[in-house]
């Protein structure tokens, strides 16, 4: 939150810049908002993200990826950030990647792909699908943890080591830490690999399958 509101600063600045001033004295009792709040609910949380101009991201980007899916899924999975199809689409994964996902979701754990919850950790493409930069997740992140915050998945599957370090703040090994169960914020959170991974390294699926397994047995406990 403290990055959002760090970069609203500067955005305002920017805006100030704009109307020609170039430097603006201390105005005394003048004060720009510390805290900002997000909407509370998924429509307008969605208003504020097709809006965002936070980053680099908004400058190349045709549309900004929300997320989609059930708003009350027992279980969200979270990418990296849109590819070309999803940019395209303004859907997340429906490339090549989506296609595989799906397939994991209803075949490997038996449920509807519009029953989970999809979103990625920056909601714009990075050009030619580079890894998202540090401040690029760190302006979007907001965005993600409040959708978190309002559907309240059982479970996450976090997809790569992009995803698993952004929302944990870590730099763990995908190849190490896959499968395992690890928590985020009261929440299940399973790492497994990338779909785009899987499509380049297919003799991993077998790993990713188990994953999914686990994620199957974890959501039939109760
Ligand atoms: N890869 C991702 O990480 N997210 C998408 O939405 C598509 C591909």
């Amino acid at each position: 939150m403290k990055n959002l509101n760090l970069a609203l600063k500067l955005k305002y600045l920017h805006y100030l810049k704009s109307l020609g001033f170039c430097y603006v004295k201390p105005i005394k009792d003048f004060e720009i908002k510390e805290s900002f709040e997000l909407p509370s609910s998924m429509a307008g949380l969605k208003t504020t993200v097709l809006g965002c101009h936070l980053c680099e991201l908004a400058k190349t980007r045709t549309n900004v990826v929300f997320g989609e899916g059930n708003e009350n899924a027992r279980v969200m999975f979270v990418g990296e950030g849109p590819g070309e199809a999803e940019d395209k689409s303004a859907k997340p994964f429906v490339g090549k990647a989506g296609e595989l996902l799906t397939k994991m979701i209803e075949n490997a754990i038996g449920i509807k792909r519009e029953d989970a919850y999809i979103a990625n950790i920056v909601k714009c493409r990075p050009p030619n699908n580079r890894v998202p930069a540090p401040s690029e997740v760190a302006s979007c992140k907001p965005y993600l943890e409040k959708q978190i915050e309002l559907i309240k998945p059982e479970l996450i599957v976090a997809l790569g080591a992009t995803a698993l370090n952004s929302l944990l703040g870590q730099n763990h090994s995908i190849m190490k830490v896959r499968g395992t169960l690890m928590e985020y914020k009261g929440a299940k959170l399973i790492p497994t690999f990338h779909p785009s991974f899987l499509l380049r390294n297919p003799s991993a699926k077998k790993e990713a399958y188990a994953d999914m397994l686990l994620i199957k047995s974890l959501l039939w406990k109760h």
